[in-house]
């Protein structure tokens, strides 16, 4: 039996820096078309049965990039931040975020609170931007909060589970993705949602973030709605 929509999507947006080269522009007018897409795409997924999209916007490695790139993609979150304040103040999305915000400028974590205050209780399309995230980096911190509590004596050793630790990361309170997307190609998981996509189906595609569209993002559940997913048991009826 094919599988239901997933609920929860994750996003690789890769290829916004080949998108700019092909078209010989500067590599961040790729992240602000990538932006575009990302935009259109939330608006297009409404109403399919996407309750959750959670998007790789700034990794915990993409600081070693050119500042000029760095400073170009953080001025693409701030307006988008804003834009989604302004656009989004009588719509139904809720905006939330993973990843150590703490590196982020003061103002764009003023913005981003603020963004996720005045959405927290809305119905439509949750979407979680990962901004300065790294898989490692978020299950660091969150076996840091589990060992302070340890010590505090709030909780035992023994309390420590898989569902513990999953509450403990900045993604708590989100199922776990059961699709990932990754555009461009490449066949790497990049430190993103290691712990959630312990079982999330992988899709990868070859167009470049900037270039994909609604039709993609249905070719992408199709080809997960066909998938035999297993979680580690068998699915054909034994012999
Ligand atoms: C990867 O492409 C993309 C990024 C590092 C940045 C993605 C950020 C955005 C699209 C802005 C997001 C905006 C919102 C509102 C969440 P790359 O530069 O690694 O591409 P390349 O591999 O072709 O060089």
């Amino acid at each position: 039996m094919a599988n239901a929509v997933p609920k929860h999507i994750g996003i690789i947006m890769d290829g916004n820096g080949r998108w700019a080269k092909k078209k010989h522009l500067p590599r961040v007018l790729g992240h602000q078309q990538g932006a575009k897409t990302l935009d259109k795409l939330l608006n297009d997924a409404r109403g399919m049965g996407v309750e959750h999209i959670t998007v790789y916007a700034f990794s915990t490695e993409n600081w070693k990039r050119t500042e000029d790139e760095i400073s170009g993609i953080m001025g693409i979150l701030r307006e988008y931040i804003n834009k989604y304040f302004r656009d989004y103040a009588n719509s139904d999305f809720r905006v939330d975020s993973v990843g150590d915000l703490t590196a982020l400028t003061e103002d764009l974590q003023r913005d981003i609170a603020r963004l996720k205050e005045v959405s927290k209780d809305r119905t439509g399309i949750h979407l979680t931007i990962a901004m300065n995230y790294g898989s490692r980096d978020e299950i660091k911190r969150a076996v840091q909060k589990i060992a302070q509590e340890v010590k505090d004596g709030k909780l035992e050793v023994s309390d420590i589970t898989e569902e513990l630790i999953s509450d403990h990361l900045d993604s708590a309170g989100t199922p776990d993705p059961e699709l990932i997307i990754r555009t461009s190609g490449e066949l790497r998981t990049s430190n993103f949602l290691l712990w959630q996509s312990a079982y999330s189906e992988y899709y990868i595609t070859d167009k470049l973030w900037p270039d994909f569209t609604i039709d993609d993002l249905k070719d992408a559940i199709k080809a997960y709605q066909n998938r035999d997913r297993r979680f580690g048991g068998r699915n054909e009826v034994s012999k």
